[in-house]
């Protein structure tokens, strides 16, 4: 089930509530100045966040290039994973691309991150081929996934 989740844009006031969750659920976490910088860019980046009441429960960033959208972030607070947070907040960002007459989305992601793979291949999300050693900390390789929309 998903769609029950209240999604607005970030803004400058949530970002320490965004550290903690990057903090949380990522192995090279963004600070807090890089995810201003982000935040605040309303020309090519969209960023929203999903909430329960008031609580930032987990974000989404979009990059816009040209006619692609790009994912470069997306992630759920720790202990509310699997109640449809981030398919509501994809289908949230994919559907203001489209009406941006965007056709195709990217993103990068970990080779042994299946649970976000099986989420992306939901989406339509295929992969096209390997960044190696993408991930700077883990040394980790990258699929690069492209899904038509
Ligand atoms: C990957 C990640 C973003 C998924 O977020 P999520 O909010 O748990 O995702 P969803 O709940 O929308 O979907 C995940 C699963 O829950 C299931 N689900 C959705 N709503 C559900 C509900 N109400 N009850 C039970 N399960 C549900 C979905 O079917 C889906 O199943 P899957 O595991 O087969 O894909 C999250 O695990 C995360 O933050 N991971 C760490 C950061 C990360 O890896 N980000 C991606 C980097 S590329």
């Amino acid at each position: 089930m998903s769609g029950d989740w209240t999604i607005r844009a970030a803004e400058r006031r949530d970002v320490n509530d965004l550290v903690k969750l990057e903090v949380a659920q990522f192995p090279e976490p963004w600070t807090k100045g890089m995810l201003l910088d982000e935040i605040e860019n309303r020309e090519t980046r969209r960023y929203t966040v999903a909430l329960d009441e008031s609580r930032i429960v987990g974000y989404l960033g979009l990059m816009f290039v040209l006619d692609e959208v790009h994912v470069n972030t997306i992630g759920t607070l720790p202990g509310y994973e699997g109640r449809g947070i981030a398919t509501t907040l994809l289908e949230d960002g994919l559907a203001v691309a489209k009406e941006r007459s965007i056709t195709r989305a990217t993103l990068e992601v970990a080779v042994s991150n299946e649970r976000a793979q099986a989420l992306y291949y939901r989406f339509g999300f295929r992969p096209v081929g390997v960044r190696r050693r993408y991930y700077e900390r883990t040394g980790e390789d990258a699929l690069v996934l492209w899904a038509d929309l």
